[in-house]
């Protein structure tokens, strides 16, 4: 859209109008805030400070606001909508709005392949792939180089109008360059998204607010099109790639752009008229083999984009092969989706357990009729509390829509009451522990019930694999099915035992070889020396997870130091608020946690800060990974940087990394990690000011 001499002159602009904004003027300002929405919502590459994008926005406001007469239809003022003219009138799209065909397999688009060859009499076929967005598709008319109207799909034949709601997707723009590129009317076909980013983002103010959370980022992107307000859909923070162009009207006399000859063109085009489209994502191919081969790496990769997709699209790249393939009602044949294993699916909620874990929480657990999703096996899902399950009214015997979203756990998304047969029955939730019968209690802000009793054998068993897990002491060879047995068989009925077990009877249980028995000794010995901070959140103190763990570790260098500290003091270290800093100052009021540490110190387990380095450190558990070359540092001289500082070099890019440094003439690193939304990339400078604290 814009070249590198452009974007250079607007960003010198921008610069310029920063420092004199009275000087502006207005075409050029509109200019400019259409330039930094492009680069901010479509390349995903922002030149300025939101910041400064609002000083220039309200620069324009202020303009705009003078002399009415200098608004425009295209202004980025414009994008703000009221809900008084929002009726959702039914429009007939210019072209109908076909589906597409379903591939699964290999052998259907074996099949599709043979068909399309057929009917084309050409057997060199190229195709375009490209990822099949998960979210709500629209419909677009621009008219003399201005978005006139925004439809949803409707029943394929006519939709509803939604421009408003739709003016508030900042990476659509409001007019595109049509006649730069002969076209006075064209009509184009995209999909509505929101990042998996966006959507955890918006999932959170709405917990922030009690209300209910969205199943999943397509519910979200969906329920938006229709909302009577546009500023709520604003606050959606919504995307829409662009992927098909269903209809052009070339300027009179005027030749069309002559991108117009395949899909891969269109796609650029698109792209070039200032569009989201999969201009980037697309993949070209000359057999059906390649494509194949592609799907099947492409299923393993979708967890690393930055939004939900749920498939590949693969078109015929050649217009004129398109057309002499033509469609049926329903789907071109030119076309084929590629769907990847299913992560939804329905199934029925026959049981509810109710689990106790290391809290005293009572979990009410989804015991389902077992069905495939995604890959696996589900027959149990965490419904978390009570409220969980009146939000979603779930009986017994429903049948549930359960997910798999990305590489997250199982979820019920919804019961389907319409599938009632009328003998489902309501959940009642136990008023009594249903492991030691002490009575249940629910604090008036929490939504989970306890167990009161501090002796109930669930809560003490949960505690003890708690220890032992991977994150905390990392008792290696140590399973939970052990745990339990041992617990059950009197052979380790707390936590200072682990380091006492009796390994005669031990041995004489089946399956304990001399092997286990030699590993379990050295890894429950070596865990002795684990450092401080793992032995704190070992200890299953309310609220203090591992990274305040290490925080707390950072500050002391004896764990009973602990047991002197005041609310005020605990409070002044980093990220501990005053919840998660009562929840430490009561655990070490009370005489059987100080018992618990000193026979835990008696037996030999660490209690020391050892790790002095870390003690100023202030990039404690987080990872950090260079690319590219750095100009005032030496790669070696940043890693130990982080080091000192209690940071973590990790080997490449997951989604582990929080921070990616980039050097000069980064490459694919980068690539990858744009792709992962929680991930920083910062600048060598950021990383040297980031450190200097
Ligand atoms: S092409 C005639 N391309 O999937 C052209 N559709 O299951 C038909 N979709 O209705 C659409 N990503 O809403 C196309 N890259 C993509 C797509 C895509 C998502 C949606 C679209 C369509 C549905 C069919």
């Amino acid at each position: 859209m814009y070249n590198q001499a452009q974007i250079i002159q607007l960003q010198d602009l921008t610069k310029e109008y920063l420092l004199n904004p009275h000087t502006i003027e207005i075409t050029q300002l509109k200019q400019l805030l259409r330039f930094h929405e492009y680069q901010y919502y479509v390349v995903n590459e922002p030149l300025i400070s939101d910041f400064e994008y609002d000083q220039l926005y309200q620069q324009l406001l202020s303009i705009e606001s003078a002399d009415a007469s200098l608004i425009t239809a295209d202004s980025p003022s414009q994008r703000v909508g009221n809900s008084l003219n929002q009726n959702f009138e039914t429009i007939p799209h210019l072209v109908p709005m076909l589906s597409l065909e379903n591939s699964y397999n290999a052998d259907d688009l074996n099949d599709f392949d043979r068909k399309a060859k057929e009917g084309a009499g050409d057997s060199s076929i190229q195709y375009c792939v490209e990822p099949k967005f998960d979210g709500a598709s629209i419909s677009l008319v621009y008219e003399n180089d201005m978005l006139v109207r925004a439809c949803t799909r409707g029943d394929g034949v006519a939709g509803e109008d939604i421009t408003q709601n739709i003016k508030q997707i900042k990476s659509i723009p409001l007019s595109i360059p049509l006649s730069q590129y002969g076209l006075q009317q064209i009509e184009i076909r995209g999909e509505v998204i929101m990042s998996k980013h966006s959507f955890a983002r918006f999932n959170e103010k709405l917990k922030e607010k009690k209300l209910a959370t969205l199943a999943n980022p397509r519910n979200a992107a969906a329920g938006s099109l229709r909302m009577k307000d546009p500023k709520e859909v604003a606050e959606r923070n919504l995307d829409a790639f662009i992927y098909h162009i269903s209809y052009v009207l070339p300027i009179k006399n005027g030749t069309p752009s002559a991108l117009l000859k395949t899909h891969s063109g269109s796609l650029e085009l698109l792209w070039n008229l200032g569009f989201r489209s999969p201009q980037k994502e697309k993949k070209l191919f000359h057999s059906i083999q390649e494509v194949i081969d592609f799907c099947n790496v492409f299923e393993t990769e979708r967890d690393n984009l930055p939004y939900d997709i749920d498939g590949l699209v693969i078109k015929i790249n050649d217009f004129a092969l398109q057309e002499k393939l033509g469609m049926t009602s329903h789907h071109p044949r030119w076309a084929i989706a590629y769907k990847f294993k299913a992560r939804q699916a329905t199934t029925i909620l026959e049981n509810v357990e109710f689990q106790v874990g290391r809290t005293g929480a009572v979990t009410p657990v989804a015991k389902l009729k077992a069905v495939a999703l995604g890959g696996v096996t589900v027959s149990s899902i965490s419904m978390h509390n009570e409220e969980y399950i009146k939000e979603k009214d779930l009986r017994l015997g429903d049948t549930v829509m359960i997910e798999r979203a990305g590489d997250v756990i199982p979820q019920i998304v919804q019961s389907i009451p319409s599938l009632r047969k009328g003998n489902e029955k309501m959940i009642s939730f136990p008023t009594h522990c249903p492991v030691c019968q002490a009575v249940l209690e629910k604090e008036e802000t929490e939504a989970v019930w306890r167990c009161t009793s501090a002796s109930c054998d669930a809560q003490v068993v949960e505690k003890i694999i708690h220890f032992v897990s991977k994150d905390a002491m990392d008792i290696k060879s140590f399973g939970e099915a052990n745990i339990r047995k041992f617990y059950d068989l009197g052979i380790l009925k707390t936590i200072p035992q682990l380091y006492t077990l009796d390994f005669e009877k031990i041995e004489k249980l089946e399956g304990f070889g001399q092997k286990s028995m030699d590993n379990l000794k050295s890894a429950i010995e070596a865990s002795k020396t684990q450092p401080l901070f793992r032995l704190i959140y070992a200890l299953g103190i309310r609220f203090v997870g591992e990274t305040t763990a290490k925080t707390i570790a950072s500050q002391i260098k004896h764990l009973l130091e602990l047991q002197d500290m005041s609310m005020e003091t605990l409070q002044s270290f980093e990220d501990v608020g005053v919840k998660v800093a009562n929840s430490i100052f009561q655990y070490f009021k009370e005489e059987k946690n100080i018992q618990l540490i000193k026979e835990l110190e008696s037996l030999g387990v660490n209690m020391i800060q050892t790790e002095h380095t870390q003690k100023d450190g202030n990039l404690s558990g987080l990872n950090f990974l260079f690319t590219g070359t750095l100009v005032q540092l030496k790669r070696a001289q940043a890693e130990a940087i982080v080091e000192a500082k209690g940071g973590h070099i990790l080997g490449g890019v997951s989604s582990k990394l929080h921070y990616l440094v980039v050097g000069e003439e980064a490459g694919s690193k980068l690539e990858k990690a744009k792709k992962i939304a929680t991930i920083k990339i910062i600048t060598e400078e950021e990383f040297i000011q980031l450190t200097s604290s």
